[in-house]
């Protein structure tokens, strides 16, 4: 079962359509939209209109469509202020390059433009251009200033375009757009809750000076942290050593073992609502952790043999308890993804498993980017490789959306 956006009833969408070979997704995120109960209003530049007819997104919308700022008629009827009051929310999807310039330098020149600039209402824009249009400094520039002036920026997703190439540049997804501006209504989708979050590697001492331990950089943990506190939920981060920044409102506990990491989910885990667990977590420990530094060559030996013992199942016990929180586990595999990640589900009774495969060396443990697919008991969904922190924000919702209907 896909996730279901938040409501949408008595919602007023603005939705501003520019010219590109996406515009006719338009179409689509019109019903979709109207599908969720919102009342769906549309500003075309008069590229789009190319690209897709007036007539068109009319007949969907049921209202005319907004074409110029200068034209008496309109104006007495609902001009560029009064569309501008009226929307709960403005999207502009497929957003051009040209587009996120404009609206970047602040230009009023046409209805769309102006109508963002009058706005008091969030803005968010779902850019969509060839993947080298959007890699350039000049719209990547575009991107961060209005980022900084609080847009928010959907997508692009990555893949094939229209051109024939393939990369950053995609509009995102219909179903994806729906479930993020309807986010954006929400006063934060985790907003209330408690949301303890395991991330990192652990350590295992061998003796003071030597452990064992895994590739985790903490990454992916730390940046659904971010997106959870984001979202309004109060995180509390248990934290393996990485060399990351907490981030902001999130209360970090620092530890190195697996028994440390254990111990400290167990001491806060009576407050979550939910528990997250994306640390990599060492199965094994040293029996015996040596007192003292194990010398080379000891008593004349030229081998060394190391004993282990299963360390707890952190997740496991956290699903078991009768009160549980909301759990959600992560499964790195290096193979057969959904069916490993189905089995964790399963055996570790927990309510939505992350899959993201290891073996791809550009996304996963150490890098900046990751793919996923999302597995829960009724159905399962893939996220196409984008960086962690987005990742995070589209998991968040996933998250609070399962949540809500449980
Ligand atoms: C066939 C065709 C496809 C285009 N596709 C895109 C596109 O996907 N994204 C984009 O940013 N610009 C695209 N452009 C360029 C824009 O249409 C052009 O920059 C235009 O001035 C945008 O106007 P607007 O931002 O006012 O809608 C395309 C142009 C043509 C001729």
């Amino acid at each position: 079962m896909e996730p279901t956006p938040i409501n949408l009833n008595n919602r007023r969408i603005l939705l501003g359509i520019t010219g590109g070979i996406a515009a006719y997704k338009a179409a689509e995120l019109t019903r979709r939209f109207q599908d969720q109960g919102a009342d769906v209003r549309i500003i075309m530049t008069r590229s789009a209109t190319e690209f897709i007819t007036p007539l068109t997104m009319q007949a969907l919308s049921k209202h005319p469509v907004h074409l110029d700022l200068l034209n008496p008629d309109t104006e007495s009827v609902m001009g560029h202020i009064e569309l501008a009051r009226w929307a709960d929310l403005i999207l502009i999807a497929p957003a051009s390059a040209n587009f996120l310039a404009r609206f970047a330098s602040g230009h009023g020149d046409d209805l769309l433009t102006t109508v963002c600039l009058a706005a008091e209402c969030p803005v968010a824009i779902a850019p969509a251009m060839n993947q080298a249009m959007w890699s350039k400094a000049a719209t990547q520039s575009n991107r961060s200033t209005l980022l900084s002036r609080g847009a928010h920026i959907l997508g692009p997703d990555e893949g094939l375009q229209a051109c024939g190439e393939t990369g950053a540049g995609r509009l995102m997804a219909v179903d994806d757009l729906v479930l993020r501006a309807s986010a954006l209504f929400s006063t934060g989708a985790l907003q209330g809750k408690t949301v303890v979050i395991t991330a990192g590697p652990t350590r295992e001492a061998i003796d003071p000076v030597r452990y064992i331990s895994n590739h985790s950089s903490g990454k992916q943990g730390y940046a659904l942290a971010a997106a959870a506190s984001d979202a309004g939920a109060h995180v509390i981060l248990i934290s393996g050593p990485t060399h990351l920044a907490v981030p902001d409102r999130v209360t970090a506990i620092n530890v190195v073992s697996a028994l440390d990491m254990h111990e400290a989910v167990q001491s806060v885990i009576d407050q979550a609502d939910i528990f997250i667990g994306v640390a990599a977590v060492a199965d094994y420990r040293p029996t015996i952790a040596a007192n003292q530094k194990i010398k080379k060559n000891q008593d004349g030996q030229r081998s060394l043999t190391l004993e282990f013992i299963e360390n707890p199942d952190i997740i496991k016990a956290v699903a078991q308890r009768p009160d549980r929180p909301f759990t959600v586990g992560f499964a790195a595999e290096t193979e057969h993804l959904e069916t490993h990640a189905k089995q964790k589900l399963v055996n570790k009774q927990l309510d939505l498993v992350v899959a993201n495969n290891v073996a791809n060396t550009d996304i996963g443990f150490n890098a900046d980017d990751n793919a996923i697919t999302v597995v829960y008991h009724d159905g399962s969904r893939v996220l196409p490789m984008m960086s962690k922190r987005a990742l995070s924000e589209r998991l968040v919702e996933i998250i609070a959306q399962r949540l809500s209907s449980t």
